[in-house]
């Protein structure tokens, strides 16, 4: 074909690609960033294998022992970059009051003059990857197709396994669809000859970039994860949740579970809570002892688009295709399913690397009964036992990751890819607590569900770069992922629920959830994981109309014999513990509510403030 030619570098589209907007978008940033060659991703298994044996090649992964996880490849980082970097994330609309509070902001003309040098030249001695990919079943009316064109192998062969990645999309988007196009760049050019000089080139500067009315992504300095992986936080919330403000949807950071009880009825539940707080582990659940014949199939385990239809329901679809999930803690105690998906056909980040070439992390000597003897942790420096004692070190970095496709998941519902997606029965939101908030409680109405989502606090993890362990508000476990403004997206949740109200249709039951509490001795209580079937059981129950409940200050609770113990020891007094409501601890949550309600005074639905309102006064603080 006669591609256009710039900086003396065809860009050799394949015929197959027939989009002048993408053909020439592509020739435009190849003249900016300067390349030295293009590799056009077909998506197949041939070019995944040939890409990972380079990434073998250069030092940046390591091929794990085929007989003990084949087909299977350990990545381990430069220090710096391990986890989403929120300070240098931009939502640059034109009004920075559609940013809102809760997001920094540049202008975009500021924010584009600041780019373009540093993207200038950017890949200059690189390969840059055309990287077309679906979020969303191929084809499907609700899937968005987006296309990065990024310097980094690894994200090429993680965007095969997280998305639906390859010559498909051509087809869709054919001769005039749209896209969203999505830079990325590690941000280390190389001079000619020059070769790397770690296997994790990535920069000290970084920006994670996301115009939302050009529906544009731009991300520099970074190859980790949401902050390089642009199809998953970038696209399918941020981006996508602008697109449900106007369209009428929503994109939320939510699990998409089936349940079926042995009756073989089957609903359908969706869960937010904040980055490494159990949306992985809760959507592969296996039901424990005293729920035989309870099935728990996964749709999704981090995004979920949400959309209304004509006869009132919600319609839930998983963007993605595959897991990037957090590996510290996860064992076949607390999670099998999601270790059965681990065995073959993995990419793991930062986790730790045994002897006989295998993968390790912090959790597993739950499995083995013991600690390896010895290990290459992930920043490349022996573990042992003793070190860990003597210097606290951990082998895997608390937010060391698997990428794997959602096929490799035993659990996987018969749905997952449906694109009419399921219809959503519940929703639940929760926070990782410590104190406060009980295990788990009702919303009155959808209004009062909308509170308990908005004034949703978590304690920080190493999700995201920075303190952890603080308590932070993290409305509707989003505060890291709205594309715009947060009082203007809680207004859009009460409009939803309102428009869906008034058209006569049954709203999904709201749920508050709060799996941390801890207890004098700094332990968990609750024990979680599998036994958090006994909640949403009793929420079923409740939709079902077999649970009373009780009603507190903060929603409906579940009086004790309403729970099934059966297969559990767990006292009346433990569940006080986890689902006391201290009035005392009550008001100081409310002057929390209230500072973080002041910070989103701009166009902050009233409707909160009488909730609220209404929540002091029946605690009476
Ligand atoms: P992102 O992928 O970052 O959005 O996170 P996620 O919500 O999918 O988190 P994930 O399920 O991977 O959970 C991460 C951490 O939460 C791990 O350390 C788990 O051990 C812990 N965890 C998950 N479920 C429970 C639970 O029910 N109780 C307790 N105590 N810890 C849990
Ligand atoms: C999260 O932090 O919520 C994740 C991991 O799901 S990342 O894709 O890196 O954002
Ligand atoms: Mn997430």
């Amino acid at each position: 074909m006669n591609a256009p030619t710039l900086q003396g570098l065809p860009i050799q589209a394949p015929a197959y690609v027939k989009n002048a907007r993408l053909i020439a978008w592509v020739a435009d940033m190849v003249a900016l960033c300067k390349p030295a060659r293009i590799h056009w991703c077909d998506g197949s298994q041939q070019e995944y294998d040939t890409l990972c044996q380079q990434l073998v090649d250069a030092g940046t992964f390591k091929r794990l022992n085929p007989a003990k996880r084949a087909n299977s490849y350990l990545a381990c980082s430069d220090p710096s970059d391990v986890a989403r970097v929120e300070g240098r994330t931009y939502i640059c609309s034109e009004k920075q009051e559609d940013a809102g509070p809760t997001n920094n902001w540049m202008a975009p003309n500021e924010m584009r003059a600041t780019l373009q040098p540093l993207f200038d030249g950017c890949m200059a001695g690189r390969t840059m990857y055309v990287v077309p990919f679906s979020m969303g079943p191929l084809g499907s009316p609700i899937a968005q197709i987006g296309v990065e064109l990024s310097d980094s192998a690894y994200v090429a062969v993680n965007m095969k396994l997280m998305t639906r990645m390859g010559r498909a999309v051509y087809d869709v988007i054919g001769t005039d669809g749209s896209f969203v196009p999505c830079m990325h760049t590690v941000g280390v050019p190389l001079a000619v000859g020059e070769k790397d000089r770690t296997s994790w080139p990535c920069n000290e500067t970084k920006y994670i970039v996301h115009y939302p009315e050009t529906r544009e992504i731009w991300s520099y300095g970074s190859g980790y994860g949401g902050n390089a992986l642009l199809g998953k936080k970038c696209l399918a919330l941020r981006i996508a949740s602008t697109m449900g403000r106007d369209e009428g949807w929503l994109a939320e950071h939510m699990l998409i579970l089936g349940v079926e009880n042995p009756q073989g009825k089957k609903y359908h539940v969706a869960a937010a809570f904040p980055s490494a707080c159990g949306k992985t582990n809760f959507s592969m659940l296996v039901p424990p002892a005293g729920f035989e014949g309870w099935k728990v199939t996964t749709i999704g385990d981090d995004i979920a688009w949400i959309k209304p239809q004509a006869d009132g329901s919600l319609r839930a679809i998983n963007p993605e295709a595959g897991y990037f999930g957090v590996a510290p803690g996860t064992n076949m105690q607390t999670n099998p399913n999601c270790m059965l998906s681990l065995n073959r056909d993995v990419i793991f980040t930062n986790v730790a690397l045994t002897d006989d070439g295998d993968v390790w992390w912090e959790g597993l000597e739950k499995d083995t009964g013991s600690l390896p003897a010895h290990l290459i942790d992930w920043k490349g420096q022996d573990w042992t036992p003793a070190i860990a004692r003597e210097t606290g070190a951990k082998a895997a970095h608390p937010n060391a990751r698997f990428t794997t496709a959602a096929t490799n998941n035993p659990a996987l519902d018969a749905a997952w890819d449906d694109p009419a997606g399921v219809v959503i029965d519940a929703m639940i939101f929760g926070g990782r607590r410590s104190t406060t908030v009980p295990l788990v409680t009702e919303a009155r109405d959808w209004q009062e569900g909308v509170y308990m989502a908005a004034t949703m606090g978590s304690e920080t993890t190493a999700a995201a770069v920075g303190q952890q362990g603080v308590v932070r508000r993290d409305p509707f476990a989003m505060l890291p992922f709205a594309g715009y403004n947060m009082s203007d997206y809680f207004q859009h949740w009460l409009n939803m629920g309102k428009k869906l109200q008034a058209a006569g249709a049954t709203l999904p039951r709201i749920y508050c959830v709060n799996w941390f509490r801890k207890g004098a001795d700094g332990k968990f209580v609750w024990p979680g994981y599998g036994e958090n079937m006994r909640v949403l059981k009793w929420m079923l129950d409740r939709i079902e109309g077999k649970a009373q409940g009780q009603q507190t200050a903060f929603g409906i609770a579940p009086q004790y014999g309403e729970i099934n113990w059966q297969g559990l020891d767990f006292s009346q007094a433990q569940f006080n513990t986890v689902t006391d409501i201290d009035d005392a601890a009550w008001g100081e949550e409310l002057k929390l509510h209230d500072a973080h309600f002041d910070k989103l005074a701009h166009h902050l639905p009233p409707q909160l403030l009488a909730t609220r309102a209404a929540l002091q006064q029946r605690l009476g603080v």
